[in-house]
């Protein structure tokens, strides 16, 4: 009988299985209650006493390494089937990884970059708290000038001299306080005024301000260079200029795009006219280029600025400017880009 039970002992050592179901079927001619191991202790009391011993031992043997056999073969099959099923590829990080997206006034920004620096201008920047000298009075803005009631101003309360920038001109002060002509620059940034949140106006938003300073530079460059832009940027080759005024610039414009009545929305947002306001400008003003030491019969220049949530909404068809600083992912998610 002991020889018997060593006989099972070597072949349940040596079993393989090239399934699930055959370690079952294993399973249950041993460890099963009809199986060998309850077939040979029912054995064990017409075993002699003397022999009792080494034949429980046996037994025992018999049942840790069927035990430990089926354990072993059990994982390694339930395991595979993990591997090529419910979990797929065991090795995979855990969860996708979220590529994530450029704000779109970022994009915007980056665009208008772009265009002008194709053509020669540098990008200049400034700082957010600025003085009232680089906001204002070497605009041509002295104190007291009704002008300044229409920045909407956000002042520091301990010091009226500082204030928040109401729009970068103020980097283009700096630049010419440090640099003398030929200058062609441009200055994206972030600027702030009063103003009351609606869905068409915030108090924070970005502008990207344009100055070119040479000799002999004239209106109709500034026309130029503006067309070039409106092509680049909407595809769109009909722009006019409307005078009007600015304290920096002399004389001043706005400029419209033609945009088009082809569908709802562009009479919607042209009111119906076709045509759409997209920024300011003008030709430097000769006290602006004195106060920031330069000589304004040697050189002539234009300026122009724009607002990037302005041409952002126009682009995207966006209808809220307020959507820009929610961070709402189903929003930001939309704008994937390369630049
Ligand atoms: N600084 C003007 C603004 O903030 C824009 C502008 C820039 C107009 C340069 C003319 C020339 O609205």
């Amino acid at each position: 009988m002991i020889d018997k039970i060593k006989e099972h002992i070597a072949i349940v050592a040596g079993f393989q299985a090239s399934n699930k179901e055959e370690v079952e079927a294993f399973r249950i001619k041993y460890l099963g209650k009809k199986g060998f191991l309850n077939q040979f202790f029912a054995e064990f009391k017409n075993v002699p006493n003397d022999e009792k011993k080494e034949f429980g031992q046996a037994i025992n043997t018999l049942k840790t390494t069927a035990q430990e056999k089926v354990a072993l073969l059990k994982d390694a099959f339930e395991g595979a089937q993990e591997e090529n099923g419910v979990y797929g590829d065991l090795s995979r990080p855990s969860e996708p990884v979220e590529i994530g997206s450029r704000h779109p006034i970022s994009i915007v920004k980056n665009q208008i970059i772009e265009i002008f620096s194709n053509i020669g201008f540098n990008v200049s920047e400034g700082p957010e708290i600025e003085d009232d000298w680089h906001n204002f009075t070497a605009l041509n803005l002295p104190e007291y000038h009704p002008a300044r009631d229409m920045q909407d101003t956000f002042f520091i309360q301990t010091d009226p001299d500082i204030l928040l920038r109401t729009h970068t001109s103020s980097v283009q002060v700096r630049y010419m306080e440090n640099n003398q002509p030929p200058i062609r620059t441009i200055s994206p940034g972030r600027v702030f005024r009063n103003e009351a949140i609606s869905a068409r106006s915030h108090c924070i938003f970005h502008q990207v301000e344009g100055l070119y300073i040479d000799k002999d530079v004239s209106f109709a460059d500034l026309k130029q260079t503006l067309l070039y832009f409106t092509k680049q940027m909407f595809g769109k080759s009909r722009i006019r200029l409307r005078p009007s005024y600015f304290p920096f610039t002399e004389p001043s414009a706005e400029v419209d795009i033609y945009w088009g009545l082809e569908t709802e929305t562009d009479y919607r947002i042209t009111k119906g006219t076709g045509w759409l306001e997209i920024m300011g400008c003008g030709m430097v003003d000769p006290n602006v280029l004195k106060n920031c030491g330069i000589d304004p019969t040697e050189y002539s220049g234009f300026a122009f600025g724009m607002g990037i949530e302005r041409i952002a909404m126009l682009l995207y068809q966006i209808g809220d400017i307020r959507m820009f600083y929610e961070n709402d992912i189903r929003f930001l998610e939309q704008f994937k880009s390369t630049i």
